[in-house]
């Protein structure tokens, strides 16, 4: 009798994991335009693999419509939970209902989902951290406490669209700020509110636009930049273009985000000063555990229950520690760790 009952724990016990092995996950990410979003992608399907999930991985074109059908599909072909990178954090809310009705569990990756209640988790890097480090490189850089000045800066911002483009900025400018306002700073341009430096959609194109725009129309004169703050790489890359093309005074330092791998090239080739390194594999790797906590009934990994308030709710988060890089410790974060070979970055 006692086998039979040990026989028959053991069988539910196989079952229960079995089931819970078998559940689906599906993973939405923005677009496969930028190296970052294929990476995250990618290490996300590795590993929920290898946790023993089903994974349904798309990615948008950044097309909110697509990406709106992407998630309802995952949904109604009953993923357990959806992980989300959204294009426009505020534009998934029919998806976001119907994960409400059916209890699918959502965690907003990297970028928040704004204005819906079904935003059951969030995980990301320090995003205001991100703009302090990139700040605080060019306070540093520029002495900007010690030397007179006054030096001259531009920034470039990020996507409206997307909630951490605000925290990058504003943690630039927690910073910087105060020298601008002091007047150690000088933005000849003028354009130092978000709206006025943002990148629409975060393309390199669009940076480089506007950066040609503000370089005919206040340095023509072959006057200097000493800084140019811009929040990502992909961003970064539009502001050295215009430059190279379009400017004569002496080379500027440029801040980014992502060690994409042309930013670290020009990063070793002197173009670009620093970048912020946002390791995805730990980001993934820290998905996956909260996936499998969720699936599990567990209780969920999160660092943060403050910062993050979609407009409807503070989302429990969990933020990773973004890491500053630059050509003096680049080796060792991207290479030594394995994120790059060096083969690579040639
Ligand atoms: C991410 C950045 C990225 C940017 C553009 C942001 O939401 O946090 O790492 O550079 O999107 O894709």
């Amino acid at each position: 009798m006692k086998k039979i009952l040990a026989l028959v724990l053991a069988l539910a016990l196989v079952l229960s994991c079995a089931s819970a092995m078998a559940a689906k996950v599906g993973v939405s990410m923005p677009t496969k335009d930028l190296q970052r979003w294929n990476q995250d992608g990618e290490n996300m399907e590795k590993l929920l693999k290898e946790a023993g999930f089903e994974v349904s991985l798309q990615f948008a074109s950044n097309d909110v419509q697509q990406q709106l059908a992407q998630v309802e599909t995952m949904i109604n072909d009953g993923c357990e939970v959806v992980v989300i990178a959204a294009i426009e954090g505020s534009s998934l809310g029919a998806a976001l209902d119907l994960a409400g009705e059916k209890g699918v569990k959502v965690i907003a990756y990297d970028r928040l989902l704004m204005d819906n209640a079904n935003v059951d988790y969030y995980a990301t890097f320090d995003n205001f951290k991100v703009g302090v480090v990139q700040g605080t490189y060019v306070k540093e850089a520029l002495d900007l406490d010690n030397a007179e000045g006054p030096f001259v800066v531009e920034f470039t911002a990020g996507d409206p669209g997307d909630n951490n483009a605000g925290f990058f900025f504003n943690g630039a400018m927690s910073v910087l700020k105060p020298y601008i306002d002091s007047g150690k700073i000088v933005v000849k341009s003028g354009q130092v509110a978000f709206e006025e430096v943002a990148t629409p959609t975060w393309k390199t194109e669009v940076a480089q636009t506007r950066a040609e725009t503000v370089l005919a129309s206040y340095y023509a004169d072959g006057s200097d930049i000493d800084a140019w703050v811009c929040s990502n790489d992909s961003t970064a890359l539009g502001v050295t273009n215009a430059l190279e093309a379009n400017y004569t005074g002496k080379w500027p330092i440029i801040t980014g985000q992502d060690c994409d791998i042309a930013n670290t090239k020009n990063m070793i080739a002197g173009k670009q000063a620093m970048s912020v390194f946002k390791d995805t594999r730990t980001l993934a790797a820290q998905v996956v555990k909260m996936v499998g906590q969720i699936l599990n009934g567990e209780t969920v990994d999160v660092n943060d229950e403050e910062t993050y308030n979609n407009n409807v709710k503070v989302v429990p988060s969990f933020l990773c520690e973004p890491v500053f890089a630059s050509v003096d410790n680049y080796k060792e974060l991207l290479i030594e760790s394995g994120y790059y070979t060096e083969d690579q970055l040639q």
